[in-house]
């Protein structure tokens, strides 16, 4: 059952080893040239000097600030990225510094999944150090998270296919991008950098026991998207973050400033802010609700059936997806009549073993009271090798449930009811569609503050009471 091929090709890879030989001359290098970091990056003004683009200059990995002298635009909107949180974010910390780490102390399999964790979450520290951190110490401040000059200098991954952190970047004074035009002494072009496997190499992790417990890069593969070459990027990357009217939708101008030469404007360039569930304002606009009334006119006291559409087919893998032993979706529908608000319960409750208002004995500790009674709860459940469910992706043997939306789907929930008969002359239906990044019941457990719900997606329909007998 276990992943044991990762253990030896993903994490001690040679050419990590390699990097850290590179680095001890590199250093070397550096104290005699004088050429450290900032200076090199300072000094770039954009023009050409016939350098090609494999001569590289052995050196560290430049901060992300080195890159806002010239990139300022795209520095500021990477700052407010999850990217440039990854390893800071207190989540992750807690999870890995007071949980994993001392149970890891004397197993190697543990051990082997915290060097994991760092690989994607600070993959700098992770090159430099092969994961092996005992202390927040360990981390460079310099280089936390997912930093410009990491992303910016991927050029493959090893083995048949991208996933839990086997990318090869290499420090290097050659920064990879989409730009086709000739490579110069500060750029090139690579073909990875425009596809969603640059992407994959760490938005798909297999855990020690085998379990992908993070399938975003697979879910898209299987995709219409894929399909029609709908890269990540073309979403995470364009202004909304997601399609607009099925197309993606740039932002343009220049990508540098400060520059001797002034650089083109460009008709096409990427976003940085890799909205995502973090990013409230971003989410809103992707996925629809639509509640479906056959006729709008219904009478007193009769029942009614009504459906609600939950149209994920704008985004380009399951809903929601990522982690799938923290993330939730809920959809809370209810009925507002004369000031007063009546939750309605969906047909589909209490059909399915693990459902919220069901006898399933895996949501009553996990979820506590987040989630208002009668809500619709999209979500994958994990269990460890005891049977019980688990929000520790490292303890997760199986995937028992998973009711996410797919990508592409439009699932349909309905709901009967009866029209109340002692109300004025209308009432109202209202839909919400809530994204709950990780239950409160874990974040008391492991001592972080609860995640906000957000809202998503919503939608409210008027209903006229027809009182002809
Ligand atoms: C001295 C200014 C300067 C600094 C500092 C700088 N860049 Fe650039 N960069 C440029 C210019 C100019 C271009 C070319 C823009 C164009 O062609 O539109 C560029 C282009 C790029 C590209 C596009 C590559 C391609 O071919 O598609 C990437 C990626 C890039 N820079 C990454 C970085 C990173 C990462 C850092 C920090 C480690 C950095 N840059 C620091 C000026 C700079
Ligand atoms: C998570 C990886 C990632 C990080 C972090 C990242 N980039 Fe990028 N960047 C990309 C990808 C991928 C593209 C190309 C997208 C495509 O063509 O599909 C890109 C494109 C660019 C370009 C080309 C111009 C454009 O915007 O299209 C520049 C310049 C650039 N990045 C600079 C930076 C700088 C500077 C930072 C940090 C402040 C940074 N990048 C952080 C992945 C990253
Ligand atoms: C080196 C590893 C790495 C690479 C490469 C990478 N990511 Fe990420 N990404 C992460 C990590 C780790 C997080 C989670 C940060 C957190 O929540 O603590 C993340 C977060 C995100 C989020 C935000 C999710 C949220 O919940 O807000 C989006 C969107 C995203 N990545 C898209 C992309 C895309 C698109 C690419 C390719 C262009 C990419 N990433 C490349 C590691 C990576
Ligand atoms: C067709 C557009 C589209 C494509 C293609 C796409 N995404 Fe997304 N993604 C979305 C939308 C829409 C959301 C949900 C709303 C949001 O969070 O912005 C989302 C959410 C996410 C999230 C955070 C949400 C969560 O459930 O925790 C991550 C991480 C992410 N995408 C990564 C990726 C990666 C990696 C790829 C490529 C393998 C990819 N996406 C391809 C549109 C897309
Ligand atoms: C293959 C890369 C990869 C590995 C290995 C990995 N992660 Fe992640 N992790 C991610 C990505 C990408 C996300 C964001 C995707 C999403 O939206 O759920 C994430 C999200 C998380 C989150 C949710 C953060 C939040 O703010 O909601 C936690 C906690 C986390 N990871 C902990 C860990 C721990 C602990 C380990 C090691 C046992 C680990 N991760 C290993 C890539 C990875």
């Amino acid at each position: 059952m276990k992943g044991l091929i990762l253990h030896e090709n993903d994490l001690s890879p040679v050419v990590v080893r390699a990097v850290v030989l590179q680095l001890v001359v590199c250093c070397t290098v550096i104290a005699l040239t004088l050429s450290c970091t900032t200076a090199g990056a300072k000094s770039f003004s954009g023009q050409k000097t016939g350098q090609t683009p494999t001569k590289s200059l052995m050196r560290n990995y430049e901060p992300s600030s080195n890159c806002s002298v010239c990139h300022a635009y795209i520095y500021e909107q990477f700052r407010e990225s999850m990217h440039a949180r990854s390893y800071n974010n207190p989540l992750f910390k807690a999870e890995f510094f007071n949980i994993l780490l001392p149970r890891a102390e004397n197993d190697e399999d543990l051990s082997w999944e915290a060097r994991s964790c760092i690989a994607c979450h600070s993959p700098i520290t992770y090159v430099q150090s092969n994961g092996n951190i005992s202390g927040v110490m360990n981390v460079d401040q310099n280089f936390p998270g997912v930093e410009c000059d990491f992303c910016h200098t991927i050029n493959s991954f090893k083995g048949p296919k991208p996933g839990n952190g086997n990318y090869i970047s290499l420090p290097n004074r050659i920064k990879l991008g989409p730009f086709k035009y000739e490579s110069d002494h500060h750029r090139a072009y690579a073909e990875l950098q425009t596809k969603s496997e640059v992407c994959a190499v760490c938005h798909n992790r297999t855990n020690r026991y085998g379990l992908e417990i993070i399938s975003t890069f697979s879910e898209w593969k299987e995709s219409q998207y894929a399909e029609k070459g709908i890269e990540c990027q073309d979403c995470h990357m364009s202004v909304q973050g997601f399609l607009t009217k099925g197309e993606p939708l740039y932002e343009s101008g220049a990508v540098a400033e400060a520059t001797l030469i002034p650089p083109k404007q460009r008709a096409k360039i990427y976003t940085h802010r890799f909205p995502g569930a973090h990013s409230e304002s971003q989410v809103r606009g992707a996925i629809q609700l639509d509640i479906q009334v056959d006729d709008l006119t219904v009478h007193p006291g009769k029942e009614i059936i009504v459906v609600v559409d939950v149209d994920n087919s704008r985004s380009g893998h399951k809903l929601p997806t990522g982690s799938a032993e923290l993330r939730l979706l809920y959809l809370d529908f209810v009925m507002e009549v004369d000031g007063k608000t009546i939750p309605l319960t969906a047909n589909s409750l209490n059909k399915e073993k693990y459902d919220i208002s069901g006898e399933g004995k895996f949501d009553a500790t996990i979820l506590g009271n987040d989630i208002p009674g009668g809500s619709r709860v999209y979500r994958a459940i994990c269990v460890d090798h005891t049977e019980q469910q688990t929000q520790y992706s490292f303890e997760a043997v199986n995937i028992v449930f998973d009711n996410r939306l797919q990508a592409n789907e439009i699932r349909k929930e309905s709901y009967t009811f009866q029209v109340p008969d002692n109300v004025g002359d209308e009432f109202y239906l209202s839909a919400k569609l809530n994204y709950l990044r990780y239950p409160s019941n874990f974040a008391k457990k492991i001592g972080v503050p609860k995640a906000k719900p957000i809202e998503i997606a919503s939608d409210r329909k008027k209903v006229v009471l027809n009182k002809q007998p």
